[in-house]
């Protein structure tokens, strides 16, 4: 089969997978670019195949009987490998697809969609909550927003750029702010929050007496710094977050996907495609992501 390979993104020939019992064989059609994955593929390993998201086909139904059956269309959630022809999936990371959601769509949800899902069902029932998301403009804050909004919450989206604030209120942000500087005692219940260094501070700052702060990522390559008594003071709670370890803890990915996959069909969730390319083009589409130009997320095709 072919796959990309790191470090460079070369389309070249791979050994087939070999599946465990509980995997399935999956014909890939389509996969989305996630900062993280693509962060990392100039350090990867000569080789190395990456890649995190797939949507496609099931050639071959898992050994152990679980997970769907042959010519079923999927979407999955893997920790690599996923840039390829042909993978292998965790049965439990995988959901099934209906006729109304394409491949492009589904392919842009395991990180960037689970990741959101996973932030607020770790706070619980946002219904009427103050909630803040911080790198409101990326892929997982574009899903956070409308999750919460979905849930009833009241959402804060923080943006570097004020032009992305109709974007963002189209989703359901009842506010856009560029700072996040609350009045004393109006804060947020719950930040999610993606962007780290001075953001992270500041969104521990704005949270309100008791209130949460999910962190699930250092985007901004700046130290952190806060007085401890913002987080004894005000008794706030910081969690974070990690797709990988956090859905192997629970049923895999498949539970979560398959919620976001039934809002998808209802037409409830943008999946916030800005391009659909091939992945003959993953290279540039990669500088791409990583420079900043991409407001929502990239879809590339195995063609
Ligand atoms: N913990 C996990 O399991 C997990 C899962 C998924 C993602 N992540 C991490 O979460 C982050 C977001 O992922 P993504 O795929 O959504 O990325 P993305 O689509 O590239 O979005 C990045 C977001 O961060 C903002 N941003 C970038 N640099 C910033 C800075 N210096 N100061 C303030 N905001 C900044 C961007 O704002 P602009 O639009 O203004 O550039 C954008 O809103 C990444 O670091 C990724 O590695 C972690």
């Amino acid at each position: 089969m072919r796959a990309l390979l790191a470090p460079d993104l070369r389309l070249a020939d791979a050994p087939d997978p070999q599946p465990q019992r509980d995997e399935a064989v999956v014909a890939v059609s389509a996969f989305s670019l996630n900062r993280g994955e693509s962060r990392r593929v100039s350090g990867d390993p000569d080789g190395e195949i990456p890649g995190w998201d797939v949507a496609g086909v099931v050639e071959t139904a898992a050994a152990d009987g679980s997970g769907p059956s042959r010519r079923t269309r999927v979407v999955g959630l893997m920790t690599r490998g996923a840039w390829a022809e042909r993978v292998a999936v965790r049965t439990r990371d995988l959901a099934v697809l209906p006729d109304v959601v394409t491949d492009e769509q589904a392919a842009t949800l395991p990180v960037a969609g689970v990741t959101a899902l996973l932030a607020l069902d770790l706070y619980g029932n946002p219904l009427e909550r103050r909630v803040l998301v911080t790198g409101a403009t990326g892929g997982v804050g574009r899903f956070a927003v409308q999750l919460g909004h979905l849930a009833g919450a009241r959402v804060t989206a923080l943006v570097r750029r004020r032009e992305t604030a109709d974007a963002l209120f189209a989703l359901g942000a009842e506010q856009v702010a560029t700072d996040v500087a609350q009045p004393e005692g109006a804060g947020f219940d719950l930040a999610v929050e993606g962007v780290g260094g001075p953001v992270l501070a500041a969104a521990l700052q704005a949270l309100a007496p008791g209130g949460t702060l999910i962190s699930f990522a250092q985007t901004a390559d700046e130290p952190t710094s806060f007085a401890t008594r913002t987080l004894y003071g005000k008794g706030v709670r910081i969690r974070g977050l990690l797709v990988f370890p956090e859905t192997r803890a629970r049923d895999g990915a498949g539970p979560l996907l398959e919620r976001l996959v039934a809002l998808v069909a209802a037409g409830r969730l943008d999946t916030q495609i800005r391009d659909v390319l091939s992945w003959r083009e993953a290279l540039a589409a990669v500088q791409r992501l990583l420079a900043g130009a991409v407001d929502g997320k990239l879809v590339l095709r195995v063609d």
